[in-house]
């Protein structure tokens, strides 16, 4: 499973770049704004920063003026994934847009039958939004089968980029279904490290190490 890190964050994406962690970045206008940068300079620095797809989000809601901010963003460079919401408008700019050959992520998906359509329409990306099911007692995971299941069953290549990861447990669970990618904020990524018996077990060799007087260097 491929590991998108889902923030404007120059330093917090450099710690996980250079661990080798980041195969993408995803942004949107909530985490722009959280970066208080400019969003064509922002997006710039990821791309230099990162190999893999960058996604940054149309802000119109109308085909027309979507594909006109798409091919803008196309400008900042090679790797930018241009994010579109999934809606009617949407869908048909990211047609429009796969079709001239760029990289789209259809984002803020909540159906299978939204999935379906995305994938239709060409998209590189479909994003299903898990934590914000959660946050309605509604299934998250149980999309992320189903998006599986279907585009298994047709054979689309569409990549399944499960999105609004809250927590390990999130991220254990789309790659047991199968996600093609996850896209989670740093602090998520850096917590997959964390056991209580890690923990544990390395306090009893500290103590050890200590004890015994065992040096190497
Ligand atoms: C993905 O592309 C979105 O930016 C993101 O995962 C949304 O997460 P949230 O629901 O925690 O805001």
């Amino acid at each position: 499973m491929k590991f998108f890190v889902d923030t404007a964050d120059i330093e917090a994406i450099s710690e996980l770049n250079a661990l080798g962690m980041v195969d993408g970045v995803t942004t949107n206008p909530s985490l722009i704004k959280k970066s208080g940068r400019d969003i064509l300079e922002v997006t710039k620095e990821i791309c230099d920063l990162v190999d893999g797809p960058v996604s940054a989000e149309v802000t119109a809601t109308d085909a027309e003026t979507m594909v006109k901010e798409g091919k803008k963003l196309l400008e900042i460079a090679d790797n930018i994934a241009v994010k579109v919401p999934l809606t009617f408008d949407g869908l048909k700019a990211c047609k429009e847009l796969s079709d001239g050959g760029a990289m789209v992520n259809v984002t803020l998906c909540f159906s299978g039958n939204q999935a379906l359509l995305a994938a239709k329409a060409g998209a590189t990306f479909i994003s299903p939004f898990i934590g914000r099911l959660d946050d309605i007692h509604l299934d998250g995971l149980e999309l992320i089968e189903d998006i599986r299941t279907i585009y298994d069953n047709y054979g689309y290549d569409t990549e399944i980029l499960a999105a609004s990861i809250r927590t390990p447990n999130h991220v254990l669970d789309c790659a047991r279904i199968g996600a093609d990618v996850m896209t989670a904020p740093p602090a998520v990524i850096k917590a997959l490290a964390n056991h209580p018996l890690t923990d544990k077990g390395l306090a009893t060799f500290l103590a050890d190490i200590e004890s015994a007087g065992i040096k190497i260097l």
